[in-house]
């Protein structure tokens, strides 16, 4: 079947409900565009787990800061649509910013406590926009499935809150960190680093390897393993520390002693660009 652009909510939802009639299982991916490995990677999961996938491409101008990279984010719709479709999405949808939010759109999504904190801190008002657009895609794609990823861990923790808080009849699936060779997690903002940006990158990962080891060794005290994190990264010249933060994984709670899963989670900010990782871990 050929690959279908659908521009329309009401088309495309109208589609998703004869989907649903006949019993079809509906995977969706949400993207902002600039479609990478790690985005294939989930279309992977939806293509293995349903029989259509759906994928939206909308950059969401709600869940930028007014200071933040809206103008200036990677658009490259034609490629996109390439790759998207050699990874098996049946339909990409793309809507306009004002299909979304037409003129006097007022309704909000807010999860509350969780996304104070992490990113939010950094950019408030963010994950009410993402909320309320992820909110949107599911009516409007009305999928069985939502792969997103664990890159953005806090994103995906939110989002699983809201599904189980707001009863969205979907489940939340959590797709991989994909790496480049030397570690680093791709994501769009790629584009943004030269080539030594990228080499100094790999202290991100580095330091968040280095934190399980010491995991594994039985250091359980953050502040203990958040220091030697801290040492390892100062050690690259240029890397800036924004960030280091120790959280149970469902709920985002900080933790001091580490037990159960723990999302550990960073940003280090190289040549004005802002990277952000994790790893979530089991410490029994
Ligand atoms: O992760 C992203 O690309 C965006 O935050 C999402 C989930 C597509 C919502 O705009």
């Amino acid at each position: 079947m050929p690959l279908q652009i659908i521009k329309s909510p009401s088309k495309m939802q109208a589609l998703a409900e004869s989907l649903r009639r006949k019993g079809k299982i509906i995977g969706l991916v949400p993207t902002m565009g600039a479609i990478h490995e790690g985005h294939l990677r989930l279309v992977d999961i939806a293509v293995r787990k349903s029989d259509f996938v759906i994928a939206s491409i909308f950059v969401n101008p709600t869940q930028f800061g007014p200071r933040e990279d809206f103008s200036k984010y990677p658009r490259a719709f034609k490629s996109d649509c390439q790759k998207l479709e050699k990874a098996g999405v049946n339909v990409i949808f793309h809507p306009s910013v004002g299909d979304i939010y037409p003129e006097n759109y007022s309704t909000f999504v807010d999860v509350g406590e969780m996304t104070t904190i992490l990113e939010g801190t950094r950019r408030p008002g963010h994950f009410r926009g993402v909320a309320t657009v992820c909110a949107k895609l599911f009516n409007i794609t009305k999928p069985h499935i939502a792969v997103f990823g664990q890159k953005d861990g806090q994103q995906l923790a939110v989002l699983k809150r809201m599904v189980r808080d707001l009863n969205f009849d979907l489940k939340i699936i959590k797709g991989p960190i994909v790496r480049t060779s030397t570690g680093v997690a791709v994501s769009s903002r790629h584009s943004y680093l030269s080539a030594e940006g990228l080499e100094k990158a790999k202290v991100i990962y580095g330091s968040l390897k280095l934190a399980e080891k010491l995991i594994r060794n039985g250091i359980r005290n953050s502040r203990n393993i958040e220091a030697h994190m801290r040492n390892l990264i100062k050690s690259v010249p240029g890397a800036k520390i924004d960030y280091i933060s120790f959280n149970r994984w469902d709920d985002l709670q900080p933790v001091r002693k580490l037990s159960g899963r723990v999302m550990i989670s960073l940003v280090v900010i190289i040549k004005n660009v802002r990277l952000l990782d994790n790893i979530i871990i089991n410490a029994k």
